[in-house]
């Protein structure tokens, strides 16, 4: 075939991580349709969308990476194209299959996805624009259908590994290995402290053991609730990991920090004398801010009010006041109920997680911090109008 009519082939997605179902999708479509070129095209990731978006550069290495494990290192058909990644905004599907359109003006040219990307497309911006110019090419992943809404596609042959980029980024928020990725792509990121690496490297620095593990639990049950809180992923993990981060600090540190950031409400010289521990929540916020470069002022909210809790909390602070108190690593029995409830019903796990601490606070028989009294009589209000 002459050149100008080998198919060409563009591969979109976020590539974030790029995993083995990327590849194997790849491999599949080269040696299907033996294009003279397969562009994979990695989106721009919106610091909107994401607090620390792996840049371009990173992630073009991360696919080479993959690519190279996945024996395709050497093959000169591939290549990685900044397309998107250089518009500096959210591009969309037709735009990039135009682009394309005008660098291979006689090619056959197919867009490649994974068969859950196939199932929206008649969603997309322009679907009409791209069957004219493209032909979709999908890979059927275990546990889809072949359903395309309607539109005409070409199946690659063969079964692809199931891999879901949001399970797999919540894994490594966690620090965790998630097996859906090439060994290589995994050194890289953690070389190079992508997905939130480097925060847990200083948080590690800074807590006990115990802490820590404490942390990472109460981030896990932040993620997995992120979606009925109606929370982003990635905010939900760094305010998670980073709540208890001034809780072994010492305690002049404490409460300098802590005045520096408790607002009166939170009537910070009463707290120090009465119930010293809650400093923590504010100094930690400070911490947050000072030494990890925290600027989104809801995950310094989550951190401030994860101890007292206050009336008006946002869905973030919401999240990390249940998650911090129902994760699996509290012995005490009702965190696992608040658990069980928070998957049915986050809102009553919320009022939940408020009563049990007031329960444990007053059972002290100490001084019990106005703002968590205040939360309490907020939520009966709310229930009752
Ligand atoms: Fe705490
Ligand atoms: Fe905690």
């Amino acid at each position: 075939m002459p050149e100008g009519k080998r198919p060409v082939i563009i591969y979109g997605g976020s590539f974030d991580p790029p995993h083995r179902g990327h590849t194997a999708l790849a491999a599949a479509a080269l040696r299907q349709l033996k294009p003279s070129a397969l562009y994979f095209v990695p989106g721009f990731r919106t610091p909107f969308k994401d607090l620390l978006p792996v840049p371009f550069a990173g992630r073009a290495a991360l696919l080479k990476a993959a690519l190279a494990e996945a024996g395709l290192g050497g093959r000169k058909e591939i290549k990685i194209s900044s397309f998107e990644a250089d518009r500096k905004r959210v591009v969309y599907t037709y735009e990039t299959v135009a682009h394309f359109r005008r660098v291979h003006p006689g090619a056959p040219l197919y867009f490649l996805m994974g068969s859950d990307c196939l199932a929206g497309f008649g969603n997309w911006r322009r679907p009409g624009f791209i069957l004219e110019n493209a032909r979709l090419l999908a890979g059927l992943r275990p546990g889809h259908s072949r359903g395309s809404g309607g539109a005409p596609f070409t199946a690659l042959a063969g079964r692809f590994p199931r891999a879901d980029s949001t399970g797999i980024r919540a894994e490594l928020f966690l620090g965790r290995r998630p097996a859906q990725l090439h060994r290589a792509v995994l050194e890289n990121i953690e070389k190079k402290l992508f997905y939130l690496g480097r925060e847990r490297a200083l948080l590690r620095k800074l807590l006990t053991p115990a802490r820590f593990r404490h942390s990472l639990h109460t981030a896990e049950l932040a993620l997995r609730l992120a979606p009925a809180a109606g929370v982003p992923q990635q905010k939900a993990a760094l305010a998670a990991l980073l709540h208890d981060c001034a809780r072994d600090l010492s305690p002049e540190a404490l409460r300098r920090r802590c005045l520096k950031r408790a607002p009166r409400a939170a009537q910070p010289f009463l707290l120090l004398k009465e119930a010293p521990v809650l400093a923590h929540a504010w100094a930690g916020a400070a911490l947050a801010a000072e030494e990890f470069g925290v600027k989104d002022p809801e995950i310094l909210e989550a951190i401030a009010l994860h101890a007292t809790g206050a009336p008006g909390m946002g869905p973030l602070a919401r999240l990390i006041y249940v998650s911090d108190l129902a994760n699996r690593g509290r012995a005490f029995r009702e965190a696992e109920l608040v658990r069980k409830l928070a998957f049915k019903d986050f809102e009553a796990a919320f009022r939940a997680a408020n009563y049990v601490k007031l329960v444990y606070a007053f059972s002290g028989g100490g001084w019990v911090h106005p703002l968590s009294v205040s939360l309490w009589n907020s939520l009966q209000e709310k229930k009752k109008g």
